[in-house]
């Protein structure tokens, strides 16, 4: 793959020499807990493929049909020449806006950017394919190293988007911080397009994180093998089960692996040793349900107009369009 579909952003010797670092500080604490970035090595990002196409898992789909409906007044009102889409996956749903923007502009610059190698190369040359006029550019990275880089590469046409309602991963505080930072990334008038999953009744929650087919829990098992692989770790999988409990009070799903045993794992490139008894969690997500009538005050309060906001019928789900 050419160095021009895909920029490898971590090649800073002080973020690989802190690779870890906050798996140590997560596991090293009394109510144990891992970043959701570890969920996706190329395993995990495939899972989650699954995830989205499960009865029971209603974003991915609500969030589809939003995009369809609405795919061509986002690009008309945007009217960017480069789309940059943070954790984009497979870009699947992405596509509904490139074929937008493709309609009014073929000269059109669209960068994917992931933690996941394996799935932006296989998205980044298919993509190239799908749109031979539009420039593509996969950027490997995390939120932090994308984003940083995109400070220091300002566009005067540029519109971040950020799907899926992985803005949801975010405790307020670095949510906070988080939208200092796009802030950072956009000119005046650049936009942000925030897809965001919004409060419902705790069983359609449950069942949404707790699926039927099991696919959920390998995900969630499958950061500890990631975990095993990148870190040279000795995890038992079967110790472990999954749980994702709706938490009323704060509004936000957790994601729970529980240990069943008394037992210490050693991971060898981190030289850490973790200890559970039996019943301890680790807690390796959470996912925020927002709320339409405080959110947008908030993006406000960032400097982040909000210029349009659509949802579905049932109000499932929502996407805010907000402009710097
Ligand atoms: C990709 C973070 C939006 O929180 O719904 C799906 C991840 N976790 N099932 C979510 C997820 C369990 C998902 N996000």
């Amino acid at each position: 793959m050419s160095p021009k579909l895909l920029k490898i952003l971590n090649e800073n010797y002080q973020v690989v020499k802190n690779d870890g670092e906050d798996v140590i500080k997560g596991l090293s604490k009394n109510l144990k807990s891992l970043p959701p970035k570890y969920f996706y090595d190329d395993r995990g990002s495939e899972l989650f493929e699954q995830i989205s196409e499960l009865p029971e898992y209603y974003p991915t789909r609500i969030e589809t049909s939003i995009l369809e409906q609405y795919a061509d007044e986002i690009a008309q009102i945007t009217g960017s020449s480069e789309l940059v889409e943070l954790g984009s996956g497979s870009s699947t749903k992405t596509r509904l806006l490139l074929d937008a923007y493709q309609k009014i502009d073929n000269s059109f610059t669209y960068i994917p950017t992931d933690v996941s190698g394996g799935i932006l190369k296989t998205s980044v040359l298919d993509l190239q394919e799908k749109y031979p006029g539009f420039t593509i550019e996969g950027l490997l990275g995390t939120y932090q190293q994308t984003l940083a880089y995109l400070e220091s590469t300002p566009t005067q046409s540029r519109t971040i988007c950020f799907l899926g309602s992985s803005a949801g991963n975010f405790y307020p505080q670095e949510f906070d911080n988080f939208l200092t930072q796009i802030t950072r990334s956009l000119q005046p008038e650049n936009y942000l397009l925030l897809g965001i999953d919004l409060n419902k009744p705790k069983e359609i929650l449950e069942a949404a994180y707790n699926d039927n087919h099991g696919i959920t829990a390998a995900f969630n098992l499958n950061m500890l093998s990631h975990l095993n692989w990148r870190f040279q770790g000795n995890f038992d999988l079967n110790l472990f089960n999954h749980q994702a409990i709706y938490n009323q009070a704060e509004t936000q799903i957790e994601m729970y692996l529980y240990c069943q045993d008394n037992v210490t794992f050693y991971l060898e490139i981190l030289d850490l040793k973790v200890n559970f008894q039996p019943g301890e969690s680790i807690l390796t997500e959470i996912s925020r349900k927002f709320d339409l009538g405080i959110l947008p005050t908030k993006l406000e309060a960032k400097g982040l107009k909000v210029r349009k906001v659509w949802t579905d019928p049932k109000k499932w789900f929502g996407l805010i369009l907000c402009q710097a």
